[in-house]
């Protein structure tokens, strides 16, 4: 039986292509395998958000070239690095046969047919075909999760971002096939399904029959059986009051909303095209947090933009104070060919973004041990992931507000929702015991 692996960079829309790929592989009668040493054929399913994820795989490639010239393994490369380097790539690196956007996986069984056929030739295939692999059914063996992409794309032009470059204009999946893919994973016994999307509360705008993002999640908390629906991620200037009204009526919906502030300077905000300003974004995280019983919030900042000065970044600082987000994911701005913010005039120097890193990380983190304490002697209910790496007695799981948990337990309580007594915590962690 000839041997697959899929080594996977980026975003949830990755590791949920990912998945997809080893389907396709599967179906073509491949066995999966991790171990990339052991491979006939090693895809690689890339990103290139920041410069960083494009040098990463830099390095990978030269790892697989040795690999190569011991097994005569086949090298793809997909996701959006390809997808933005289209031919480049091969010139540069002449070790791999195939490049292939990620418009464009849905076409690997005819690929490997090709290749099969006239090894020795390499195989480009990045243009916008839109062979979109909505149809395929990703296996999630026994995660407790599994994700579903309701939209592909974007349409935001944020001006510091590849990704509507890469990625192309957003097209939502119908309706009706969401719901079938939700029920047959929650039907599998999967308890958390994650809609996914570049910009998900702007799904349906395509269609102009009426359907939105309020609609769907109120389509899918109507689907009986007991399991959490989170999203990532939604847009700020796109959350709209409806959607707000479903969540709080479902407590099917995760309490936990992933809501991007990038900057919280409204002249920032206004070069970046974001749609909103720091009163706008404040005013509706209140209205979240007010309106939806339990919500917390998680957020994307970005520091260090072009023409940030000392003072906008002070009001970033100034958000996340007011905000006390959960958790945010935290960037030096980074600089995208193509992208209208690589020929800004302004750009900061990497010692003032490290310097602005280092001081958001700080309090940020402050936050998020605040946050945790406030779940000391509360019993929460958690969804049980399983077995924690570092110790087999303990056992992990996440709470709807999505704060990882750690208790023991065993083996039977896997995938499924147990009560948690909180005893202690770290700044991301809670630790306790069922009840
Ligand atoms: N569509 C999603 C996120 C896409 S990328 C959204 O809008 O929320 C994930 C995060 O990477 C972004 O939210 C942003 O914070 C960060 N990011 C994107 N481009 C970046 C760049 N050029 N430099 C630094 N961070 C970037
Ligand atoms: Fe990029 Fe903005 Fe689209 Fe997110 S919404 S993918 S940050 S352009
Ligand atoms: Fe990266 Fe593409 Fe996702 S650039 S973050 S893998 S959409």
């Amino acid at each position: 039986m000839k041997r697959a692996s899929v080594v996977t960079y980026g975003c949830q829309m990755n590791v949920n292509e990912s998945a997809k790929i080893k389907k396709i592989f599967e179906d073509l009668g491949y066995e999966i395998i991790e171990d990339i040493h052991q491979s006939d054929i090693i895809f690689l399913n890339t990103c290139t958000v920041r410069e960083g994820a494009a040098t990463q795989i830099f390095g990978k490639i030269g790892e697989l070239k040795t690999i190569k010239e011991k097994r005569g393994t086949i090298i793809g490369i997909t996701g959006c690095f390809a997808q933005e380097q289209g031919n480049e790539i091969i010139k540069k690196f002449p070790i791999i046969d195939i490049v292939m956007g990620n418009q464009n996986i849905g076409c690997i069984p005819e690929i490997i047919k090709k290749l099969n056929n006239k090894r020795n030739e390499h195989i480009v295939c990045t243009e916008n075909e839109n062979i979109l692999p909505d149809h395929i059914d990703a296996d999630f063996g026994d995660e407790s999760g599994a994700c579903v992409a309701i939209t592909y794309g974007c349409n935001n032009f944020c001006t510091y971002c590849i990704v509507p470059y890469v990625r192309g204009r957003e097209r939502s999946v119908p309706m009706d096939q969401i719901l079938v893919d939700v029920r047959k994973y929650v039907n599998k016994g999967h308890k958390e399904i994650t809609l996914l999307g570049q910009n998900v509360n702007s799904y349906g705008n395509d269609f102009k029959n009426g359907d939105n993002f309020a609609k769907l999640l109120s389509e899918i908390c109507a689907i009986e059986e007991d399991f959490l629906i989170r999203f990532i991620s939604p847009h700020p200037r796109d959350f709209t009051d409806e959607v707000i009204d479903v969540m709080r009526k479902n407590e099917k919906i995760s309490r936990s909303i992933h809501l991007p502030l990038q900057s919280g300077s409204s002249k920032i905000l206004k070069l970046m095209n974001r749609g909103y300003t720091k009163e706008d974004y404040l005013f509706l995280a209140n209205k979240i947090k007010e309106k939806i019983n339990g919500a917390s919030l998680t957020t994307d900042i970005i520091v260090g933009f072009p023409q940030e000065t000392e003072e906008d970044f002070m009001d970033t600082l100034d958000i996340v104070k007011q905000v006390r987000f959960e958790n945010s994911f935290m960037f030096m701005y980074s600089k995208r060919n193509g992208t209208k913010a690589a020929i800004m005039d302004g750009q900061i120097e990497d010692s003032i973004k490290k310097e602005r890193l280092q001081r958001l990380i700080e309090v940020q983190n402050q936050c998020s041990l605040e946050n945790s304490q406030k779940y000391i002697n509360k019993i929460v209910r958690v969804l049980v992931e399983g077995e924690s790496k570092k110790n087999k007695k303990m056992f992990t799981g996440r709470t709807s507000t999505n704060k990882v948990v750690l208790f023991e337990g065993s083996k039977e309580i896997e995938g499924k929702f147990v009560n948690v007594r909180i005893g202690s915590c770290k700044t991301w962690t809670l630790y306790g015991e069922i009840v």
